[in-house]
């Protein structure tokens, strides 16, 4: 399964990069007038899912641009076809595609493909995770203040969910540098091969994570939810670090805190 994920995420990958510069209609979704699309996004999806489907027919699938399919099924590919939508519609070569593998409600596989610098990132269950064929491990530093962080602001920022304006404050002020790429799956591979020491963001989907939530875990470092607490793909918060700084980025986290539904601010 996870060759087949390789050739589909670098067969798109391909055609993401030969796309640049070439796209002919952007339309906004959701009616969020930042989160765009074109189709260049839906036509990565088309042929990642053709050729997952033609190995796999009795597979779910969820993928960004066409939603779930065969929500049942004990595998489920999740995938976005271009993680960077915005920095590929402005040219900035900063943007990937996305797949990971999920077996009855665990990620088992993750593959990440950055089309710009031809890097493969890879992780499999229990096997470890690696960048075209080399090993990854998180990164060894300790303190907040001397950690590079790297977060990214969800499409309706200017309603501030979550806080996440002061959360960006809050790690303005404790942390050693803070970085907004644009494609939270290369955030998440950037943390695993130790350049990054901490990552957090809210209203981040499934798509976004899967894969690279599992290149952290398996190159040794902790994924959680804004509290500390174990991880949903299909939550809406989350950490991910070196595991040496995380009980300092939930400590930062929690000085902003949402509770419930109702949305109210706790402290
Ligand atoms: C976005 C990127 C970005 C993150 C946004 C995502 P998209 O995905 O991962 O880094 O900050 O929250 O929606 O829309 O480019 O696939
Ligand atoms: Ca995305
Ligand atoms: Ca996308």
């Amino acid at each position: 399964m996870i060759n087949v994920a390789i050739e589909a995420a670098r067969e798109a990958g391909e055609f993401l990069r030969y796309s640049v510069g070439k796209v002919r209609t952007i339309e906004t979704k959701q009616g969020e007038v930042r989160n765009l699309v074109s189709e260049i996004d839906r036509g990565a999806e088309e042929k990642i899912i053709g050729l997952i489907r033609r190995h796999y027919p009795a597979h779910g699938v969820l993928a960004e641009e066409s939603g779930m399919n065969n929500p049942g099924a004990e595998y489920r590919w999740i995938i976005d076809p271009l993680d960077g939508t915005t920095n590929f519609l402005h040219g900035l070569p900063v943007f990937c595609v996305t797949i990971g593998i999920e077996h009855r409600g665990e990620i088992i596989a993750g593959v990440v493909y950055d089309p710009n610098q031809d890097i493969l990132y890879a992780a499999e269950k229990g096997s470890g995770a690696y960048m075209n064929g080399r090993r990854l491990h998180v990164s060894t530093t300790r303190e907040l203040i001397n950690s590079l962080l790297m977060t990214g602001f969800p499409y309706d920022v200017a309603q501030n969910p979550e806080h996440v304006v002061e959360h960006f404050v809050s790690f303005l002020m404790e942390a050693g540098g803070i970085r907004r790429f644009g494609s939270a799956a290369l955030d998440l591979c950037y943390l695993a091969a130790g350049i990054l020491d901490g990552f957090w963001e809210v209203n981040l989907h499934a798509w976004d994570m899967a894969a690279g939530i599992l290149m952290v875990t398996e190159a040794g470092g902790r994924v959680s939810d804004f509290d500390g607490g174990p991880l949903s793909i299909y939550g809406k918060k989350v950490v991910a670090s070196n595991g040496f700084v995380h009980d300092a980025m939930v400590r930062v986290l929690g000085k902003h805190r949402t509770s419930g539904a109702e949305g109210v601010k706790t402290s």
